[in-house]
């Protein structure tokens, strides 16, 4: 890696640390995108237990773990850059602890409420520290109003929030991790005051771009009411002296392989530089509250 590559992984650290997200000065090539939307397309036809539904529906809500069954995600997670920004950002090895794509499609996609991806990973699989790191990368365009993934910025500073005094309650209901109903909240008007205080942070941007976020950093995202798709594709790394020793919940939700990343180029998955001023995500929306 270069000194100047080393430089701004410094940056990026510093910004995690403080804010509890950033955008990555790199997107997916549109050929990447392209290839990587055919893929999950593909597997969410499948009717395999990694393919999850809205309520009710026959709408695909989002497929899981598909690192471990297709060829190309295995590749992403294995992308250099992506292992290189994870090592740094947590100071160790980290293997694969979950995979996600959450499609998310036009007027049906449903909302994901208030929450911190922590609060999960600690009361369910026991996961010791928040010493993972999520890293999404729309394959859609992401706009206001497909429902993009909200960020309170500094939240993740803030321990877990509002869990149930008896959180025994809803282990093993791993349906409740994955669905609009789900099982560890954080309390709207909770994140309504946080909002005042902090503000808000739409991750908007084209598809391909690169978004991480930290596991205690409270977020949620509203109902595609829109006629475009919003699929966000989602890698969360942990540091592998991190992994849980007995987790309970299926696989393509809780990686068992926590053996370190090696990391390798695949031709298929390109990087191309950000333009600095190409991030329309824009400054902290200050006490532009929602529900
Ligand atoms: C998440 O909280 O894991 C993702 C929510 C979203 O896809 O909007
Ligand atoms: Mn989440």
């Amino acid at each position: 890696m270069t000194a100047t590559a080393e430089g701004t992984l410094t940056e990026l650290s510093a910004a995690y640390r403080r804010d509890g997200y950033f955008r990555f000065p790199y997107r997916f090539h549109g050929e990447s995108v392209r290839l990587l939307r055919e893929r999950v397309s593909a597997i969410s036809r499948q009717r395999r237990p990694e393919v999850v539904h809205e309520k009710d529906t026959d709408t695909v809500r989002a497929v899981h773990g598909c690192h471990a069954f297709d060829d190309l995600c295995r590749a992403l997670v294995r992308h250099p850059r992506l292992v290189a920004l994870a090592e740094a950002l947590l100071g160790g090895p980290v293997y694969t602890y979950q995979f996600k794509v959450n499609l998310k499609r036009a007027r049906e996609g449903a909302a994901w409420p208030w929450h911190q991806d922590f609060s999960f990973w600690r009361e369910e699989d026991g996961m010791a520290r928040p010493d993972a790191v999520n890293i999404a990368v729309p394959l859609d365009a992401v706009h206001p109003d497909n429902g993009p993934l909200v960020v309170i910025p500094t939240s993740h500073t803030l321990g877990l929030l509002d869990l149930p005094e008896n959180s025994d309650n809803s282990r093993g209901d791993w349906r409740q991790h994955v669905s609009a109903n789900l099982a560890y909240t954080v309390k709207a008007d909770r994140a309504e005051e946080l909002m005042r205080q902090r503000g808000r942070k739409p991750i908007l941007g084209p598809a391909g771009s690169i978004h991480v976020f930290h596991p205690s950093i409270v977020h949620s995202s509203s109902n595609n009411t829109s006629s475009d798709g919003r699929a966000l594709l989602l890698i969360t790394y942990n540091r592998v002296d991190n992994a849980p020793k007995n987790p309970t919940r299926p696989e393509f939700l809780v990686s068992r392989d926590s053996t370190a990343i090696v990391p390798h180029p695949d031709d298929r998955l390109r990087l191309v530089p950000e333009e600095p001023e190409a991030d329309p995500t824009g400054p902290t929306d200050k006490a532009e509250a929602r529900s």
